[in-house]
């Protein structure tokens, strides 16, 4: 089947974040927007035929979520990860942040210590904090070859009050695709201090060519036993506004206490949204590979056209995830974030590296699921609002 994702379907008036809410986000309802993390791409027609099929019938009551579901959940992993799992180790909160919130509030108490690996999606510490636990940073690290996690100062930092460790894998904002002995080096550690390991691989299905997703839990029964995995459909089909997430927790005693809080906030699984993922995992599968031939292109276009046209901001390699991760550190922006610069001088919405914790000021995150002509156009006004930038700084030095 063809697919045509260069296709701009108007997103306004739909309530949708990313555009419907560039007003009260940026103040500015006329930008293109490159920010929050869902894609402009419509949803796979299997995915549409299914919901459409359910909404005809006109009760919406509580339901409950079929075997069917499972099996759908089991197989993908196994045909895209290789990782054997089993239907009990399944549970399903209403989305990856609110599964992250619960399993903080289950298997930590108030003033114990969460690490998390900056700069990172801003919910990992965000809800360590609001949940009344101390957040502990340990930055990744720049190097020529990309950004590594430092493994000497997460020993450094472990202590008697540390529990877990939040992983973000592939990473958001950085675009890293942990490698096999990365991952293991990680365990190894946590292993060895009793930390438990909560793996958010809700971008696991976004690699591109000569990558591949490792879930952390695969590396050996005993890490199995010592991780959970946070995944989901949402970013992969684009069905974030469904709420659907899974967690697969293979540990028998750990389970029992998130399905246990589970229980006692109430969540049901959404009845649209496992419809949704069922559909998506037994028949998305040659759409999301079409989409990942069309992301990867994406990726290529900006970094040409960055490397070429965009003297001052560097990219840095994109190995998953759809979110790119910009190095405008070169352009001293002063005066102002530079989320607010890329508003009022390029008219796009991006995110703005400091919302990621340290080591993000001077980046920004730029996403790149959208058609490509959109893409264009908010890269033609980035190098246009970047040379006016450089020459008024040319200029203000001569001066
Ligand atoms: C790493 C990561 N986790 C979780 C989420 C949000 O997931 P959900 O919408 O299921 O809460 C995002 C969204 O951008 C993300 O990047």
């Amino acid at each position: 089947m063809a697919y045509d994702f260069d296709v701009l379907i108007e997103r306004r008036g739909t309530n949708c974040v990313k555009w419907d809410g560039l007003e009260q986000r940026y103040g500015d309802k006329d930008l293109l927007p490159f920010w929050v993390a869902d894609m402009d791409f419509a949803a796979a027609e299997p995915i549409q035929r299914a919901l459409l099929e359910r909404i005809q019938h006109p009760v919406y009551g509580y339901s409950s979520v079929a075997a069917s579901v499972y099996e759908a959940v089991i197989s993908w992993l196994e045909r895209r990860f290789s990782w054997s799992i089993h239907r009990d180790w399944i549970s399903f909160p209403a989305g990856v942040v609110n599964a992250i919130n619960l399993i903080i509030q289950t298997y930590t108490l108030p003033g114990e210590k969460v690490i998390v690996q900056p700069p990172v999606y801003a919910p990992f510490f965000n809800s360590v904090r609001n949940n009344g636990r101390q957040v502990v940073f340990n930055p990744l690290v720049e190097t020529d070859r990309g950004y590594v996690m430092d493994f000497d100062d997460l020993e450094e930092k472990i202590d008697s009050r540390t529990r877990m460790l939040i992983l973000c894998s592939p990473h958001n904002p950085v675009g890293r695709v942990w490698r096999r002995r990365e991952l293991e080096q990680l365990a190894e550690i946590c292993l060895r201090h009793g930390l438990l390991m909560v793996s958010d691989e809700i971008h696991g299905d976004f690699v591109y060519s000569g990558h591949q997703h490792i879930p952390l839990a695969s590396l050996s029964p005993e890490v199995e036993q010592n991780t959970i995995t946070c995944m989901a459909p949402s970013k992969t089909f684009n069905l974030a506004g469904l709420a659907t997430s899974f967690v697969v927790i293979p540990n028998r005693s750990l389970r029992d206490r998130l399905n246990n809080t589970l229980t006692n906030v109430g969540i049901d699984p959404s009845a649209l949204g496992v419809i949704a993922l069922e559909a998506a995992y037994r028949h998305g599968e040659e759409w999301l590979d079409k989409l990942l031939v069309y992301l990867e292109g994406n990726r290529d276009f900006l970094k040409d056209f960055i490397q070429e046209e965009v003297p001052g901001v560097k990219m840095k390699e994109l190995e998953g995830t759809y979110l790119a991760w910009l190095d405008c550190r070169e352009l001293q922006v002063t005066g102002g974030s530079l989320s607010d610069f890329f508003v009022k001088k390029a008219k796009i919405a991006v995110n703005d590296g400091q919302w990621f914790g340290p080591g993000g000021q001077g980046f920004i995150r730029f996403n790149i699921g959208c058609p490509r002509p959109l893409l264009e156009e908010g890269l033609n006004r980035i190098r246009e609002a970047v040379k006016e930038h450089r020459s008024a700084s040319v200029s203000s030095r001569q001066l």
